[in-house]
């Protein structure tokens, strides 16, 4: 029998559905909800199919049920045996050979062959989208970590991602500041890099302009229209203004190793007008106090679409950006990564689409939109994350601080002596950013998070520092053997005999569903936890079992190589680069 197909829960899933088929009658419709074995006491037992039957007919309780899937369980080898848990309830003891034997499957056939099957072929992750010319705050970095991950699970598991940055780069705005640098640049020559880099600054004092003198309120006013009707002069100032702010966040991105498509506001400009039609046509757009809206049911606010001086928002800027990545892009599942404050408005649009028939009113099934909200990042003193210098954080300055704190804390463990200033740079970059991550990335988004340094750069607890020192710890292990790992990989057989290393093997095996599920509601945290907890099972192992030296050595090198692999891909999917030695 094949060891591949799936994740262990559906390959579980499978021979259930198989029995059930011979043991329910069919109108039933029974679905065997595999789940691990919540009681401890069933450790070797961690499966657990549990039923609703409730002694309908062909069976008069429960235990009989049980008893009749337990015996129409087409054979397999996965399974080494059954007992009845509870009314209903099936478990099942894996088996040994089994779980071993898919492990060591995986160590050479590689973890790609772990990925998870997803229900769509492509999909968008709308994510980091910062707005031009004004802060990118750390909103947008949780942002960007958060969507970055969420890509890379959806990758992972074979779904074609573009990743799209919707940054705010139209609007009203645009002629305020095209005006102000026209003032400041009479001479018509584009202005120098220098004299707009600090762009918040640019932007606040031709807002304060803009709010202290009607006249440059008109000029302002008359810009938009200019920029809008393509004026050539304008555009070029406008595409100036955008590409100072770019290369800004650009650095950004560059540090986190995050790979972004911008397709901003502007880019759906010119299909905002086809798409209100076709909303229109739907009857679903009426005219309230001199706006275009829509009104959705159990709102008390309509969705704007059209404001009352005729100009388009972010609203009818979504619409027509939903409209092409469903027609256009032929994207099945649409992802948009925002704080929890923007709900309101997701939920609005998603509605409006929904009525339209531009997507179905299930919500199970595709084409279909999720937005992941996120909660405030805090400060220590609980509120809004600021530092005392500025109102608010450079990003570029939060990740230089994670990263100089690990360099110093490198030196201090005696580093500089034995490692290069490149091993030094480069350890404390990966320990550094990753920890920024990490700290965000373990908590369930929705929440608020309390932004500490010393929290996230604790080398004990649930932090990335401790995790990347776990792995260097195993990795230095198979180094330490002398032993050649990938000859191992192909001569050796790996067993699991202690229950340690069957809790290990078991947990290893779980890393699929894992993805699938963190994938499936949208949740990174729940990919934290995995780790987190393979790291625990893998310390209980190292403490109890003796590798080097051993009886089983080369069985449990292996499964120190195999936890080591499946850890590094947790790193790789959370956007963190491993650590090799400490
Ligand atoms: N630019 C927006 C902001 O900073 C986020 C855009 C999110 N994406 C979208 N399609 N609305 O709040």
């Amino acid at each position: 029998e094949e060891v591949t197909g799936g994740s262990l829960k559906q390959q579980l899933a499978k021979l259930f559905e198989e029995s059930l088929r011979i043991t329910v009658p069919e109108e039933l419709d029974v679905d065997p909800a595999i789940a691990p074995c919540q009681n401890p006491k069933f450790a070797t037992m961690p499966w657990a199919c549990g039923q609703k039957l409730k002694g309908r007919a062909p069976f008069k309780g429960p235990q009989p049920i049980g008893q009749a899937i337990m015996k129409n369980l087409p054979a397999s080898e996965m399974v080494d045996s059954c007992s009845i848990a509870g009314p209903g309830f099936v478990n099942v003891v894996l088996s040994r050979q089994w779980i071993a034997k898919s492990i060591q499957k995986m160590l050479v056939d590689g973890i790609e062959t772990w990925a998870p099957k997803l229900p769509v072929k492509r999909a968008v992750v709308d994510f980091s989208s910062p707005n031009i010319a004004k802060e990118m705050h750390v909103g947008h970095l949780r942002s960007t970590i958060i969507g970055d991950t969420l890509a890379r699970m959806l990758e992972y598991s074979n779904v074609e991602v573009l990743r799209r940055n919707h940054v705010g780069d139209w609007g009203t705005q645009f002629g305020m500041l095209i005006e102000y640098l026209f003032e400041k640049f009479p001479s018509g020559e584009v202005a120098s890099d220098q004299a707009i880099e600090d762009l918040e600054t640019f932007y606040k004092a031709s807002k304060q302009r803009f709010d202290s003198d009607p006249a440059f309120k008109e000029r302002a006013q008359r810009a938009v229209v200019s920029l809008q009707a393509g004026d050539e002069k304008y555009r070029k100032a406008w595409a100036h203004i955008c590409e100072i702010s770019r290369r800004g966040y650009e650095k950004v991105y560059q540090r986190l190793g995050v790979h972004l498509e911008e397709k901003g506001e502007s880019f759906y400009n010119p299909y905002i007008p086809g798409a209100l039609e076709l909303l229109s046509k739907k009857g679903l757009i009426e005219e309230s106090e001199g706006a275009r809206v829509i009104f959705i049911e159990g709102k008390n606010i309509p969705l704007i679409v059209v404001k009352k001086d005729g100009g388009y928002n972010y609203a009818s800027t979504d619409l027509a950006a939903l409209w092409y990545r469903l027609n256009e892009e032929k994207a099945e599942w649409i992802i948009y990564v925002t704080d929890v404050g923007q709900r309101e408005h997701f939920e609005m649009f998603f509605t409006a689409a929904k009525r339209a028939g531009w997507l179905p009113a299930e919500d199970n099934k595709y084409p279909k939109t999720s937005h992941v909200g996120f909660g405030l990042v805090l400060g220590e003193d609980g509120k809004r994350f600021r530092t005392r210098s500025t109102e608010t954080v450079k990003l570029v300055d939060l990740l230089d601080e994670a990263k100089s704190k690990c360099k110093a804390a490198l030196i201090e463990r005696g580093k500089a002596k034995d490692w290069t200033e490149e091993d030094l740079e480069k350890t404390a970059e990966a320990v550094g950013y990753g920890a920024v991550k990490y700290a965000d990335l373990k908590n369930n988004r929705t929440t608020n998070y309390t932004f500490s340094f010393d929290q996230m750069l604790n080398d004990k607890g649930n932090t990335a520092v401790y995790l990347l020192y776990a792995h260097a710890r195993i990795c230095s292990i198979i180094r330490k053997s002398g032993k050649d790992i990938e000859e191992l990989k192909r001569t050796g057989t790996l067993d699991l005999v202690h229950p340690d290393e069957r809790t290990l093997g078991l947990h290893l095996l779980q890393f699929a569903e894992v993805v699938e599920e963190a994938c499936t509601n949208l949740l990174p945290n729940v990919l934290c936890e995995y780790l987190y907890n393979l790291s625990e099972d893998f310390t209980r192992f190292y403490t109890n079992c003796q590798v080097v030296g051993s009886a089983e050595e080369t069985s449990r090198l292996l499964l120190c190589e195999a936890t080591a692999v499946v850890m590094r891909k947790c790193f790789h999917l959370l956007g963190i680069t491993p650590v090799y030695k400490i």
